[in-house]
């Protein structure tokens, strides 16, 4: 049997700089089967409206959570951790910082689409206060997956703590 991974050391959430893209993109390829492009991730080192967190863990990138601030709605767009790093926390951990950082600008309630099929994000954004609210059927080009709509009207008063 494999070896557990060690234990991650100096965990810390920092923004998205240029010395992420290559980890980020590398972390997006092992992620997602229809993975953003290096322009893409780029674009969010400028983004006006855009909070994008990466996750740094024993010297080397292990996740990243993007989202956009539109009026007072916070649009999460991306999120991802190392398949090697998952379940210690890590996704939990950007989201609480991705809506607090939210909070702070006074945004009032979150929202994202999720696969259908993806338990495991779905779990965690339930986990976070966040609910189904419909269905966009046929949602994903790549396989013609239905996406989960799914909200936390109360951002507001929301607290990692609930
Ligand atoms: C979804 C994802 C970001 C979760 O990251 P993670 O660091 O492994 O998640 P965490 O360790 O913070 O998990 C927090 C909670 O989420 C839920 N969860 C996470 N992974 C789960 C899984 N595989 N099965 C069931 N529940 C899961 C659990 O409630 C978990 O709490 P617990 O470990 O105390 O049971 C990660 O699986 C991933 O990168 N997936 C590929 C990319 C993706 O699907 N992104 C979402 C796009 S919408």
């Amino acid at each position: 049997m494999a070896d557990a991974p060690a234990a991650l050391k100096h965990v810390q959430v920092v923004p998205l700089a240029e010395r992420h893209i290559a980890a980020v993109l590398e972390i997006e390829k092992a992620s997602n089967s229809a993975p953003w492009s290096e322009r893409s991730f780029r674009n969010e080192l400028t983004h006006p409206d855009g909070i994008f967190l990466v996750t740094e863990g024993s010297g080397r990138v292990v996740g990243f959570a993007a989202g956009w601030v539109l009026a007072d709605e916070l649009h999460i767009i991306n999120v991802a951790v190392d398949p090697q790093c998952r379940r210690q926390g890590l996704g939990r951990k950007m989201l609480v910082e991705l809506l607090l950082h939210a909070q702070e600008k006074g945004v009032t309630c979150a929202t994202l689409e999720v696969r259908a099929g993806n338990a495991a994000a779905i779990a965690l954004y339930e986990d976070l206060g966040f609910h189904s609210c419909g269905v966009r059927k046929k949602y994903y080009p790549d396989n013609r997956e239905d996406a989960v709509v799914m909200w936390l009207h109360e951002l507001a008063e929301w607290s990692p703590e609930r």
